[in-house]
């Protein structure tokens, strides 16, 4: 896994919402590489956040690729909606999908890319019958449902099975470990030893004290200085 493929995604979870088109446009000056949008249904995490409509406002500004992050229960019938207000990735939960694969050929019927993600105790393991079918996987690095939490290092072994798993799925070797929550200078390097790819990051980026471009910075200059 070349690390020069790191890519590090802004979550709009902690962006300022009354200025979401300037918070869009600093962090893409800052040079992140993709938009993280956490859809929260208040079911199956305890959180409600936003959905299409905001959706479409972020995908009017936003240049770069937009991950879905669906925290929701059975979110079958609001997928094609997803990717037609303007997500280019689409992560479902395993645990809240009833049928996986199915889901996953809605979201490829729609145009988008898929990608599998697990809460922190889940087992990586119930990724293995789909490891084929998807580019992504998304390791949970805090309970889902809220920014700003801190970082659980129980989750660093699952990164790394979840990257052996998905190299022997997929030989091409085009795999992405992405991780989320808790993500910040002091934490993104050990996801990148244990073998994450792409770091999603809401706090560490929208509420540094210094301003997005100086959150961007500091993740980039960690991951640099971790590659040696
Ligand atoms: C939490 C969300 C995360 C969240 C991360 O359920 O999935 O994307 O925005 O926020 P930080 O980086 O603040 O932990
Ligand atoms: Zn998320």
């Amino acid at each position: 896994m070349t690390a020069n493929r790191a890519k590090i995604s802004a979550s709009l979870l902690s962006a300022d919402f009354g200025y979401l088109a300037e918070s869009i446009k600093s962090a893409e000056r800052a040079g992140v590489d993709e938009f993280h949008f956490d859809v929260m249904d208040g079911h199956f995490v305890p959180n409600l956040t936003f959905g299409p409509p905001v959706l479409e406002a972020v995908n009017r500004y936003a240049t770069k690729p937009i991950d879905v992050h669906v925290m929701q229960r059975s979110p079958e019938r609001l997928i094609p909606v997803y990717a037609s207000s303007g997500g280019d990735i689409i992560t479902i939960h395993i645990e809240g999908i009833a049928d996986v694969d199915e889901t996953i050929d809605v979201i490829l019927e729609a145009g988008a890319q898929p990608a599998v993600a697990i809460r922190p105790r889940t087992p990586v393991s119930s990724l293995r019958s789909v490891a084929d079918r998807v580019r992504r996987v998304l390791i949970m690095t805090v309970e889902p449902g809220f920014g700003g939490q801190e970082f659980l290092p129980d989750t660093l072994p699952k990164i790394t099975e979840a990257l052996s798993m998905m190299l022997s799925a997929r030989p091409e070797n085009d795999c992405e470990i992405a991780v989320d929550g808790g993500i910040k200078s002091q934490t993104i390097g050990s996801t990148l030893e244990a073998g994450a790819t792409t770091f999603i990051s809401g706090s560490g980026i929208f509420s540094h004290p210094d301003g997005i471009d100086a959150g961007v910075r500091v993740l980039r200059d960690r991951l640099k200085s971790v590659r040696g």
